[in-house]
């Protein structure tokens, strides 16, 4: 398998696009000790100690047209709970879309970010960051962000876990290309969706409602039914559900 290895980087996502835009193959995993430059979605800082915690990106070329290419970031959300669960025997609740949480607290990020064509993909980069090793966070991070040591009480060896959630990947991966949608994992998705049967808030841009969230449908819509009854699909991307 094809993986590199850094010490320190800016970011295995920004490196991961660079060998996007060159000869970089379909698979290639970036990993690194550290980030000096993590990135973290809307562009908020992922703060990226060295040593202690898992920053990594995988380099996909997904014969895909490119309206799919969001739902791998489910695929990808999907198999980071998959592989904490066989690594520490504990479980995790994803946070539509792609949040991974502890006690309510997020325990990993998920940053896509692709180039495309009209009809093609030229390449999808999925960065994931784990807290792993963290004793504790600061001031700041404290109230929203946990990491594995601090739920399961116990040091998780990074390089085991990195192989887990890769072997989740690659099975999960897999049966979305066949079906070409997440039908084959929809239900594992919802049984772990910490927002199912729940109400959650909708920001849109302009707009902002409650409503019931049911679980997501095959393309990682988030179906809900607003307090007027009315039928919603969310769509990842714009809008943030709390
Ligand atoms: C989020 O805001 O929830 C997404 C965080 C994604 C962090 C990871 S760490 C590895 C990869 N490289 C980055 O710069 N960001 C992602």
């Amino acid at each position: 398998k094809n993986i590199v290895y850094f010490d320190e980087i800016d970011s295995t996502n920004n490196r991961a696009k660079e060998l996007g835009e060159k000869d970089g193959a379909h698979g290639t995993l970036f990993v690194a000790d550290r980030q000096v430059a993590g990135k973290g979605r809307r562009g908020r800082v992922w703060e990226s100690p060295k040593g202690i915690s898992i920053y990594m990106t995988i380099l996909l070329r997904p014969d895909l047209i490119p309206t799919k290419a969001p739902m791998l970031t489910l695929v990808m959300a999907q198999s980071v709970a998959e592989g904490i669960r066989e690594v520490t025997g504990m479980e995790t609740g994803i946070k539509w879309p792609n949040d991974i949480v502890m006690n309510k607290k997020k325990v990993c990020g998920i940053l896509t970010e692709m180039s495309t064509e009209i009809d093609y993909i030229n390449y999808v980069v999925i960065g994931v960051g784990i807290n792993v090793n963290q004793k504790a966070f600061d001031e700041e991070l404290k109230e929203k962000a946990t990491s594995l040591m601090i739920e399961t009480g116990a040091s998780v060896k990074r390089s085991a876990l990195i192989a887990a959630v890769m072997k989740h990947f690659e099975k999960n991966y897999a049966l979305f290309m066949e079906n070409g949608d997440l039908s084959g994992l929809q239900e594992s998705y919802n049984e772990m969706l910490v927002n199912r049967g729940k109400e959650v808030r909708i920001l849109e841009p302009g707009n902002e409602y409650n409503a019931h969230a049911y679980g997501i449908n095959e393309t990682g819509e988030l179906i809900v039914r607003t307090q007027k009854g009315e039928e919603k699909h969310i769509f990842a991307g714009e809008v943030s559900v709390r």
